[in-house]
C-alpha cells in the first residue's frame, strides 16, 4: 500500500479508529433549563430545593460516576455566538499558511497557532489556535495571547465567549460539588484567576481517516473542559462499563462536559476521568472549542479532606498545579517536530 500521508501520523494497528457504536448507549443527555428558572442552591440539604434542581444534580452527579462525560442542552449560552465564533474559528483556519504562522507559538510563549503535536508519539492530524483566559507571566513561564489580525472579529468575539463559557464552567462546578454532598462554592476558590484557556481545533479532511487520529486517546488532566463539537461528529469516548470506544453524536447548540484529572484527585476518584479522542473524517473538515476550566497555578491539588476517611484514604499525592504545568509544557516542546510541516 502506498502511503498518501506522512508516516509520522500513522496510528500502531490497537489503536487505530475501529467502527465505534453511536446512538444508544453513547454519554447522558442533561438538559440544563431548570437553571432558567432557579438558583442553583448553595447546599444540598436544603429543604426547600425544587425537585427538577435535585433531579439535575443527581443525573450529574450519575454521569460523572459512570462515564465522567455527558452532554447538555439549554446552557443558556446564546446560539449566535456560537454562530460567531465558528464563523471567526473557520475564517483563521482558512487563512493562507503563512499568515497563521504569524501567530505561532514558540519555546519562550507556548499560545498561538501549531499544526504539529504528537499524542503518544503518534502526530495528531489538526491545527490548533490556544488562547488563554488571563494572562500569564511569573518571570520563568510565560502565557500571552497572539491575536491573529484576521479575521478582525476574533479578538473581541473569543473574549466574549471565553467570559461566557467561564460563567457556564462555574455552574457546572457548582452542581459538581452538590452532587457530592459538599456545599455548591466548595470548589470555586481553586478557581479565582484560574489559568483556564480555550483551543480552537480545526480537522481537515484525511484522505486516510482509517489510519489517523484527530487527537489520539488522551485524559484531559484539568479540572473539568466544556468542549463545543460542530455538526460533523468524531469525538470518542471510552465507556467506563466495557471499555467500548462510542462516539458522540453531534447535538445543536449543546456542550460536551467532562470531568479532568484535577476532579478524580478531588474526589479521591469517586469520579474518574475517562479516555477520549477525536477521529478525522476523508470528507469533512470538522470543528471543536475546548474550554479547559482550570485551578489557580497556586492551587495544590489533592483529594479533599471532605472525601477522605480512615476507610477511604487518600488515593493521589499531593501536587502543584503550576508545576504540573511548567513541567508538561516541557514535555510537550521536547516532542514537538522541529520542522513545521504543514498538513
Ligand atoms: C480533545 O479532546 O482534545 C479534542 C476533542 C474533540 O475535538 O472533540
Ligand atoms: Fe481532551
Amino acid at each position: 500500500m502506498s502511503l498518501k500521508i506522512d508516516p509520522a501520523f500513522i496510528q500502531p494497528a490497537e489503536h487505530r479508529p475501529k467502527p465505534t457504536i453511536s446512538g444508544a448507549g453513547t454519554i447522558p443527555l442533561i438538559d440544563l433549563s431548570p437553571l432558567l428558572h432557579h438558583q442553583i442552591p448553595s447546599d444540598s440539604s436544603d429543604p426547600a430545593i425544587p425537585n427538577e434542581i435535585s433531579s439535575l444534580i443527581a443525573a450529574i452527579g450519575a454521569a460523572c460516576r459512570d462515564w465522567g462525560f455527558f452532554q447538555v442542552i439549554n446552557h443558556g449560552v446564546d446560539p449566535q455566538l456560537l454562530e460567531r465564533i465558528q464563523k471567526a474559528v473557520v475564517e483563521f483556519f482558512a487563512l493562507p499558511a503563512e499568515e497563521k504562522r504569524k501567530v505561532k507559538r514558540d519555546e519562550v510563549n507556548p499560545l498561538g497557532y501549531y499544526d504539529s503535536e504528537n499524542t503518544k508519539n503518534v502526530r495528531d492530524w489538526k491545527e490548533v489556535l490556544d488562547l488563554v483566559n488571563r494572562e500569564y507571566d511569573d518571570g520563568l513561564l510565560v502565557l500571552k495571547n497572539r491575536w491573529p489580525e484576521y479575521p478582525p472579529a476574533m479578538r473581541k468575539t473569543c473574549e466574549e465567549y471565553i467570559s461566557v463559557v467561564e460563567k457556564l464552567s462555574y455552574k457546572l462546578v457548582e452542581l459538581i460539588s452538590l452532587s457530592l454532598n459538599l456545599p455548591a462554592k466548595r470548589l470555586n476558590g481553586f478557581f479565582k484567576d484560574s489559568s483556564s484557556y480555550f483551543r480552537l481545533n480545526y480537522y481537515n479532511p484525511c484522505p486516510m481517516p482509517d489510519l489517523v487520529m484527530g487527537v489520539g486517546r488522551h485524559k484531559d488532566s484539568g479540572a473539568l473542559t466544556v468542549l463545543y463539537q460542530d455538526q460533523v461528529g468524531g469525538l470518542d469516548v471510552k465507556r467506563k462499563s466495557d471499555g467500548e470506544w462510542v462516539r458522540v453524536k453531534p447535538t445543536s447548540n449543546s456542550y460536551i462536559i467532562n470531568v479532568g484529572d484535577v476532579i478524580e484527585v478531588w474526589t479521591n476518584q469517586r469520579y474518574e476521568s475517562v479516555e477520549h479522542r477525536a477521529s478525522v473524517n476523508s470528507e469533512k473538515a470538522r470543528l471543536s472549542i475546548p474550554f479547559f476550566f482550570l485551578p489557580t497555578f497556586s492551587t495544590n491539588v489533592k483529594p479533599l479532606e471532605e472525601l477522605v476517611s480512615d476507610e477511604n484514604p487518600a488515593k493521589y499525592e499531593e501536587y502543584n498545579w503550576r508545576e504540573f504545568v511548567s513541567s508538561r509544557l516541557g514535555s510537550n516542546f521536547k516532542k514537538m517536530d522541529k520542522e513545521n510541516i504543514q498538513i
